[in-house]
């Protein structure tokens, strides 16, 4: 006889199955006794709610309700029956307990108390038992599905881009090497260089910073397609919205300009988040009233204005501001930070990159709104975006965000192969290497854009977590790779 047979939580509370007998499993996340009766709040990450088991003790052996405690996994087959207490409609009346598997309380990490987000980050292999991360990884989950849900429903095809590649798409040079020779005695070409030739790959590999590339590749053949994959990249920002691993959404269009890639990345982002008010309701309203709890602890001005769920909303039901890089120069100029030396880094002129904090200021002050900003100067931007008519600036395209910045980074792409060669000459990209890149642009070339969006600073912005280490089961930052 197959040994699952159980009802998971959800589906009791969806169905009310008063009267019948059902299996349930799970862990216990508390339990309440008296001399008549023990009260087992179990939960199986189903939903967020735990649902309440009643066990007699003139039924229940006493070793066994012994061992129920919490952290413990549970078999336990009962009748459902209307509930006495207020708040949950029904409750299991149990007839066995079996326990699956202890957890001594001495020793186990998780109790039913508050832990601190950092104390949680150390037992990420057991955060996932609490309301908090199984609320988030539920969500996550809503989100990666919208993802490829969005993109079916359009068209578009879902390409594989390789993990392991020999460029540097945006060519910061954060690559994580990929190679099998011994690097404490690596093979050495005459002149005294390491000797990749001799390498697994014949050369030097690296793991990808961006399926950008490749994905161009596939749109210049089936139109419309996206990646959605592990992106890599050994940048040491020890931030909350930076990992060195992550997973980025990147839609690659031929046939659209700059602003169809804009209006597909606002319709997307809207898209995203009206599935997750959508299909994550309790998960939402608990991790609003955690950040509202959170919030509680920060000066009354730092404070958001909106509760979560109304911060989705509002964005979804309102357009975003499209402005210019140049625009957004003017506004942080003239801004009181700016004026006052309050940002770090001042703008004195056109030109300069844009840090989060002035990101932050345009978004969460000056607009109130998220924020497409367009037309950045090519001196800061990658090699692959086209080339505007004023010879300064490119068809860049920034998303921001409140509360999480840069979201979204894409471009609509330089198409022409004499412009696009002559910039990645003067950048020093490596041109032979990347014959095949070029090769798109020598057969059947055409107005192409797309875009990145870091999926994990999406899952912030929608779970409302404020960092993103805690939006990714296993974070990969600085120092940082256990479990
Ligand atoms: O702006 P980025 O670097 O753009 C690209 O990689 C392009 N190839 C995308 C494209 O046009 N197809 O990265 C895109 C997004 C950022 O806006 C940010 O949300 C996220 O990826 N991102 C990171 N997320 C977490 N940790 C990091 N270290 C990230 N770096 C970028
Ligand atoms: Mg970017």
């Amino acid at each position: 006889m197959a040994f699952n047979k159980r009802v998971k939580i959800k589906t009791i509370l969806e169905q009310n199955p008063i009267g019948q007998e059902i299996t349930l499993m799970g862990w216990v996340r508390t339990k309440r006794s008296n001399k008549n009766v023990s009260f087992i709040a179990l939960n199986d990450g189903s939903v967020i709610t735990n649902y309440q088991v009643v066990a007699d003790p003139n039924l229940i052996a006493e070793e066994i309700l012994k061992k129920c405690t919490t952290g413990a996994c549970l078999k336990i087959t009962g009748n459902v029956v209307e509930s006495q207490g207020a708040g949950q409609s029904s409750e299991l009346n149990a007839k066995t307990i079996e326990v699956l598997g202890e957890a001594d309380p001495e020793k186990y990490p998780l109790q039913p108390k508050k832990h601190s987000l950092e104390f949680l980050r150390e037992i990420a292999h057991l955060r996932m038992r609490t309301n908090t991360f199984s609320a988030v990884f539920r969500v996550r989950h809503a989100l990666a599905f919208a993802v490829h849900k969005y993109f079916n429903d359009k068209g578009f095809f879902y390409i594989h881009t390789p993990i392991i590649t020999a460029s540097d798409a945006e060519g910061a040079g954060e690559t994580f090497k990929v190679t099998t020779l011994d690097i404490s005695k690596p093979p050495r070409t005459p002149e005294g260089e390491v000797d990749f030739k001799q390498d697994f790959f014949e050369r030097e590999a690296n793991l990808t910073v961006s399926g950008q590339l490749e994905g161009e590749l596939a749109a210049m053949a089936l139109s419309e397609i996206y990646t959605f994959g592990p992106t890599f990249r050994a940048e040491n920002s020890n931030t909350t919205r930076h990992l060195a691993e992550f997973w980025m959404i990147e839609p690659e269009m031929a046939f659209y300009d700059a602003e169809d890639n804009a209006d597909l990345a606002e319709d997307f982002l809207k898209y995203l988040i009206s599935y997750a008010l959508e299909h994550c309701q309790e998960d939402l309203k608990f991790l609003q009233s955690r950040l509202e709890e959170e919030e509680k602890s920060k000066p009354a001005d730092q404070r958001s204005e909106m509760g979560l769920l109304d911060k989705l909303r509002f964005v979804v039901d309102n357009e975003f501001v499209r402005i210019t890089y140049t625009e957004a120069i003017d506004i942080l100029r003239n801004s009181n930070p700016n004026k006052k030396k309050k940002f770090q880094y001042l703008i004195e002129s056109w030109g300069a990159d844009l840090q989060s904090e002035h990101e932050r200021y345009l978004v969460e002050k000056h607009f109130k709104k998220p924020v497409i900003l367009t037309d950045y100067p090519k001196e800061i931007k990658s090699f692959y975006m086209r080339q505007n008519e004023d010879g300064k600036t490119v068809a860049a395209m920034d998303i921001l965000f409140p509360g999480i910045g840069e979201i979204i980074g894409g471009s609509q792409r330089e198409e022409r192969l004499d412009l696009l060669l002559k910039r990645m000459e003067e950048l020093h990209i490596p041109i032979e290497e990347m014959w095949w890149f070029l090769d798109t642009r020598r057969f059947g070339s055409t107005p192409h854009a797309g875009f990145g969006l870091g999926f994990e600073r999406m899952v912030q912005f929608v779970t409302g977590m404020g960092n993103i280490r805690d939006v990714i089961a296993f974070p990969r930052t600085p120092g940082n790779a256990e479990f």
